[in-house]
């Protein structure tokens, strides 16, 4: 028994060696001090050497493993990619440049998640009134849950060479269209360390000793039971994505492909040969008055196609071998991982073997050594292998943020942080029918986020958040009502660009609010009144007092003021105010801005007031914020309303604002049946403008609109058509992920409470 963290770290590392540990004391197959029970039950457990012997590795270098040869070696994690036939191609082409041996290693692990929980953990704000403190170490459950439900794994790609080529290979990748990055350092050595011991990459306890038993057809490892088996077989005939079926069948496992190029004049002669010497055994058969079996037929078919393939250059031939290692909690579960491995190659007429007595062997193989210890080979050609590679599915799992849900192809969870800066934006557009968990999702998201102090605000049209907001210690705003008012007029003067933009919006939002459209004349005068209000040097700014600006202002278009009164002094009045409410001043982590008390027809002008003053707010003290906007279309109806949504949009990301639409009425926001109104024109732009687009089940009605402009293919367009409520497609960085949208029974009692049930 060692502490392999110690042994493989002992000469690139920093940690003082234990005296046993030091490699030259060492005896050759040394023996653990304790046999572990239960690995082999037919034969005895044959004793393993030590575990530097054991796992082939000298040490750890900051920037690759070194073999126990000497041989260095570079690794890179490449990003998976969704598979289709463009990249595949290009995937094709890198392999068609490689001239060095590689290893193409997967590994799928359950994920690790006790970073992000720590991380939530102290992101959490300290006066959580006791509910919503409860969803959120509910969440923590959950993520634990999460690490260790069956079928949730966290998939990562890698690519192994001797260290000189490292580069080539990197550059190889990437000119593929795939993203790579070297591992070093802590990532390097948590990388290695996971993949001896089996996991997904994280810290392991350092002084926790490694117990390792290799038995006939499989070993022990820590805690775990490993299994090795090779392709013995190979199927006849490789299917784009073949190795996807099998990682999707949800087992823990490190699967690898190692693949040497052959040199293209041997490749030649060898296929040269081997088409000779079908046509003899061909012609031999006609001698013989027989035919030549279907088989052999095509075989022969294959060889020549290949051969002049080869010739031309467009394909190469490469040794190719593939060992998988399956990971199991007990016997039961590695027995039927091992049957469903077995039946998903034997389905295609491949057969995996057993490996028996070479377990070691296998394990090196899928170890990230770029050493085939099964030495078994196979030729293949350059499309057989890309397709081989099951770059796929591509996973939103960016280890930092929170969760938005469940990926339900890659079976991972979805993680990410909207405001880390990777995206375009923190926008994301929600779009569904009527009762698919539109705002049960969207109230999800505000808890979580509030939940790691991200403040939010939303404009609520329906009344639908105000019980979730006062559940959770926020509050609730009433535009409208006396005392209650908005004061979006507030801008800061120094940033003219800032200015001038502000200076459209508030435009914008008058002639919403007036319920007309002004005319190109008239608003130029209100735009010149608007600045000509700013250019004088006052301190006070608001709606009233921009109000008596306008009287006073001689030489202004006097019929503005007119237009204004009701805002002024009339009915409206209270939904703009000079002071308005101070929302920074005592800014809550969720601000509700509750419309219903309005009439419906002042509703857009009045969510485009909150909108304003929130981005005021957001201008004068950029952090991380969110801001939804429920019954977008409302607003998106009126064509001054569109264009100051586009326009917020684009700008939100300036000072951190997350912006969040939602609408159910997905066929009006999208069309292009120009008979109906601008909008679904502005509709795009403002769907361009949102890097996260989540669509829930889809009306028939809109069904192929929704298709259209998201260019979902008709398998995924049915499916949303009749997905159970919760689920639904996140679309982001030109990926589509089905996710379920999950809430533990103590988010769903805050995002649920209403004042009479609790
Ligand atoms: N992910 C989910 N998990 C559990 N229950 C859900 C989920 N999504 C929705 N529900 C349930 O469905 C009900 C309706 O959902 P919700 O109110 O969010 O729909 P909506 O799309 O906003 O509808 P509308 O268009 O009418 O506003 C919720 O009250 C909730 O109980
Ligand atoms: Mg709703």
């Amino acid at each position: 028994m060692k502490k392999l963290i110690e042994l493989i770290t002992r000469r690139g590392g920093e940690t003082p060696l234990s005296e046993s540990a030091a490699p030259q004391e060492m005896p050759e197959g040394g023996l653990p001090t304790e046999p572990a029970s239960g690995a082999a039950k037919e034969t005895a457990p044959k004793l393993p050497p030590e575990p530097p012997l054991f796992f082939m590795l000298s040490h750890l270098d900051d920037d690759g493993p070194v073999r126990l040869d000497g041989v260095k070696l570079g690794v890179c994690e490449v990003m998976g990619l969704e598979i289709d036939e463009p990249k595949l191609g290009a995937f094709a082409g890198a392999l068609n440049a490689l001239d060095f041996p590689a290893q193409l290693l997967i590994r799928q692990h359950p994920p690790r998640l006790e970073r992000m929980r720590e991380k939530l953990q102290e992101a959490q704000p300290g006066n959580l009134p006791p509910q919503t403190k409860a969803a959120a170490e509910s969440l923590g459950r959950l993520l634990t849950d999460l690490e260790t439900r069956d079928g949730i794994l966290d998939r990562r790609f890698y690519a192994v060479c001797e260290f000189a080529r490292i580069d080539d290979l990197r550059g190889l990748l990437s000119r593929a269209g795939l993203s790579v990055h070297a591992l070093q350092g802590r990532q390097l050595r948590m990388f290695f360390v996971s993949a001896a011991l089996g996991g997904s990459p994280a810290e392991f306890d350092e002084d926790a000793p490694v117990e390792v038993a290799i038995g006939r057809r499989d070993m022990r490892i820590g805690g775990t039971l490993v299994r090795s088996l090779h392709l013995g077989k190979w199927p006849r005939s490789l299917a784009p994505g073949f190795l996807q079926g099998l990682m999707a069948a949800g087992a823990p496992m490190d699967l690898s492909v190692h693949v040497g190029p052959i040199p293209a004049e041997q490749a030649a002669r060898t296929l040269e040969w081997q088409k000779v010497r079908f046509e003899s055994a061909q012609s031999l058969s006609l001698k013989r008055g027989r035919t030549m079996s279907p088989e052999a037929e095509i075989a022969l078919e294959d060889i020549t196609r290949l051969r002049d393939e080869v010739q031309r250059g467009r394909e190469r031939l490469f040794h190719a071998s593939l060992s998988v290692t399956l990971h199991a909690k007990d016997e039961a579960s590695l027995k039927e991982m091992t049957q469903r491995a077995k039946a998903h190659f034997g389905a295609t007429l491949g057969k995996l073997d057993n490996l028996a007595f070479r377990q070691r062997e296998g394990l090196l193989s899928t170890l990230p050594l770029a050493l085939n210890a099964v030495a078994e080979w196979r030729s293949l050609d350059t499309s057989s292998i890309a397709r081989l590679f099951p770059f796929s599915p591509p996973d939103l799992d960016t280890r930092s943020g929170t969760l938005y849900g469940i990926d339900m192809r890659a079976c991972s969870p979805v993680v990410y942080d909207p405001w880390d800066g990777t995206h375009l934006n923190a926008n994301i557009a929600v779009l569904a029918r009527s009762g698919s968990g539109k705002s049960f999702a969207t109230k999800l998201g505000v808890l979580r986020g509030l939940t790691r102090g991200i403040t939010a605000y939303v404009i609520d049209p329906e009344g639908e958040y105000a019980d979730m907001a006062r559940a959770a210690g926020g509050r609730v705003l009433s535009p409208g009502v006396p005392g209650e008012g908005m004061n979006p007029f507030v801008i800061e003067r120094g940033d003219s660009e800032e200015m001038l933009q502000r200076i459209g919006s508030l435009r914008r939002l008058i002639e919403v609010m007036v319920g007309e459209s002004l005319g190109a004349e008239r608003r130029a005068s209100l735009d010149h009144a608007l600045a000509g209000y700013y250019a004088r040097p006052r301190e006070r700014t608001g709606f009233r007092d921009f109000y008596s600006y306008l009287q006073e202002d001689e030489a202004g278009d006097p019929g503005l003021a007119r237009l204004l009164r009701p805002f002024a002094t009339g009915s409206l009045r209270h939904l703009l105010s000079d002071e308005g409410d101070d929302l920074l001043g005592n800014e809550a982590l969720v601000t509700v801005f509750d419309l219903r008390l309005l009439e419906p027809e002042l509703r857009p002008a009045a969510a485009m007031v909150c909108t304003e003053t929130v981005w005021a707010a957001a201008a004068q003290d950029p952090k991380p914020r969110l801001l939804v906007v429920d019954e977008v279309w409302s607003i998106m109806q009126h064509p001054e309303g569109a264009a100051f949504m586009v326009s917020m949009a684009k700008r939100a990301r300036k000072h951190r604002l997350g912006l969040q639409f939602i609408t159910q009425d997905v066929q009006d926001l999208l069309s292009e049946d120009s008979s109906r109104t601008i909008t679904g024109h502005s509709g795009r732009a403002l769907l361009q403008n949102a890097a996260f687009k989540l669509l829930l089940q889809q009306d028939a009605a809109a069904i192929s609109t929704v298709g259209d402009a998201f260019d979902l293919p008709q398998d995924l367009q049915r499916w949303l058509l009749s997905c159970p409520r919760g689920d639904g497609l996140l679309l982001s960085k030109g990926n589509r992920f089905p996710v379920r949208i999950e809430a533990t029974p103590e988010e769903t009692a805050v995002i649920e409470w209403t004042p009479g049930r609790h």
